[in-house]
Formats: structure tokens, C-alpha cells, sequence
């Protein structure tokens, strides 16, 4: 089994103070936690106040979105080194929010993958479908070519996948553990026909309205890797409730 990742998109929300005061609980919280890799995705603006609020905690930190260039002429964007300077991990690209509000396609996200992967930040990699499709027996395809597409000359290494059906972000109508598992798998199977033996070390996580009552449900399956939590990453009691029960999923150690 891979070490499971648990991730927290906090999305558009989050001032200095809340993010102080809910950092210092989840690190109290989570105390003598160990195999489970823990990543807090703040908005830019908390970011450094995040990293230092962690500090030598084992907690990584992520971003919601980078841009694929260095630097530039390019108003109201992040470069990815800037973000390593702020020491993020992870940065979590092609989220459905920013392919229907702000129109990323996957050929943007593919060069942002290319570009994070080359300075070394893992690209969480969001994937899924609406409803429409899923109801015109469309889903599979529609995710996998998703995978294919954003993935177009990219490595298996670093690299995160999210499978998040729209229908279940931020509804409270999460998938079933069936239906996350069937989408999972076949996730898995593209990644290890692409990339042989490597695509068997991408660590897969459901996401869709998951919460500290389903959590477990999903890392019993054995394609569910850990889980991306928006709603529910608000909370720091509930998030570390979901980090908690993560961690009896037996892995193997970083
Ligand atoms: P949700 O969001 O947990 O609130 O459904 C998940 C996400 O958008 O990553």
C-alpha cells in the first residue's frame, strides 16, 4: 500500500488570524501522528504565514494553482518558484472550480504539470466529470482522457491524482465507495499502461464532499490512496479526525 496523503483545500477561505489559531489546533491535535502524509492548501495569501506556522511539524503545504511560466508579464499570477520558496510541496492543478469558472483547459494544466514537475513541486492533478456525463455513460472516458490530456509528456514522478466527480464537490452528495473505487481503478490502470511499474507508485485520492463520517469508507477500498477535503479541511477538529482515521490504513513508511 502507498502512504496515504491527506489534503486540505481550503479554497477561497481563511484570514491570517483563522488560519493561525486553526493550524495551532490541528498541530495539537495531531500530535505523535505518524504514516499518513498530512498537506494544508491555503490561498496564496496565507501561504507564508501557513509554512511558518507549521514549521518543523511534518505538515506539508500546497498550493490551489500556479502558473506554468517562471516569471513575467502575467498580472494577478504565481510562479511556481515562487511558491518553492515558500517551501509548498504540493500544488493542486486542474481542480473543476478553475476549469469552469476560470476556463483552464487541459492542455494549460498539461504545460503547469510539465512546469511544476520540472522544479520538483508535486502536481496534484484534479480530475472528474459532471453529472451529465456520468448519466450518459460517459464518466470513464470523459476522466480518462482527462488523465491522458493533462498528463501529455509529464513524468509519473512527482505527480498526485484526484479523482473529484463534480456532482459530489461541495453537494454532500459524496460517490459511493463503489463508484469511487470503479473510477479510481481505472485511473490506475491508464496510469500503469503509461508508465509501467512507475504508475503504480501514484498515490490516487478521492475527492467530493468527504467528511470525518465517510473517510473511512474510501481508504478501505484498496485504490483510495487518500482523500482532497475541501468543506471538511475547515475545521481543524474535523480534519484531524480524518487524518486520524488515515492512519490506521496499514502503508509502507516515506
Ligand atoms: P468538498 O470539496 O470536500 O467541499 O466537496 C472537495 C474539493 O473541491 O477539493
Amino acid at each position: 500500500m502507498l502512504r496515504p496523503l491527506i489534503m486540505g483545500n481550503w479554497k477561497m477561505n481563511g484570514t491570517l488570524a483563522e488560519g493561525r489559531a486553526f493550524v495551532r489546533q490541528l498541530c495539537t491535535l495531531l500530535e505523535g501522528s505518524s504514516n499518513v502524509d498530512v498537506c494544508l492548501c491555503p490561498p496564496f495569501t496565507l501561504l507564508q504565514e501557513i509554512r511558518d506556522q507549521i514549521g518543523l511539524t511534518a505538515i506539508f503545504l500546497g498550493a490551489q494553482n500556479v502558473h506554468h511560466a517562471d516569471k513575467g508579464a502575467f498580472t494577478g499570477e504565481v510562479s511556481i518558484p515562487m511558491l518553492q520558496e515558500l517551501d509548498c510541496t504540493y500544488v493542486i492543478l486542474g481542480h473543476s472550480e478553475r476549469r469552469s469558472y476560470v476556463g483552464e483547459t487541459d492542455a494549460m494544466i498539461a504545460r503547469k504539470i510539465l512546469a511544476a514537475q520540472s522544479w520538483g513541486i508535486t502536481p496534484v492533478l484534479c480530475v472528474g466529470e459532471s453529472l451529465e456525463v456520468r448519466d450518459n455513460g460517459e464518466g470513464e472516458r470523459h476522466v480518462l482522457a482527462q488523465v491522458r490530456n493533462c498528463l501529455d509528456g509529464a513524468q509519473a514522478e512527482p505527480l498526485v491524482i484526484a479523482y473529484e466527480p463534480i456532482w459530489a464537490i461541495g453537494t454532500g452528495r459524496a460517490a459511493s465507495t463503489a463508484q469511487a473505487a470503479q473510477m479510481l481503478k481505472a485511473i490506475r490502470e491508464a496510469l500503469v499502461s503509461m508508465y509501467k511499474d512507475a504508475g503504480a507508485s501514484v498515490r490516487l485520492l478521492y475527492g467530493g464532499s468527504v467528511t470525518a463520517a465517510n473517510i473511512s469508507e474510501y481508504l478501505a477500498s484498496e485504490y483510495a490512496n487518500g482523500a482532497l477535503v475541501g468543506g471538511a479541511s475547515l475545521q481543524a477538529e474535523e480534519f484531524a479526525s480524518i487524518v486520524r482515521q488515515a492512519e490506521t490504513v496499514p502503508c509502507i513508511t516515506k
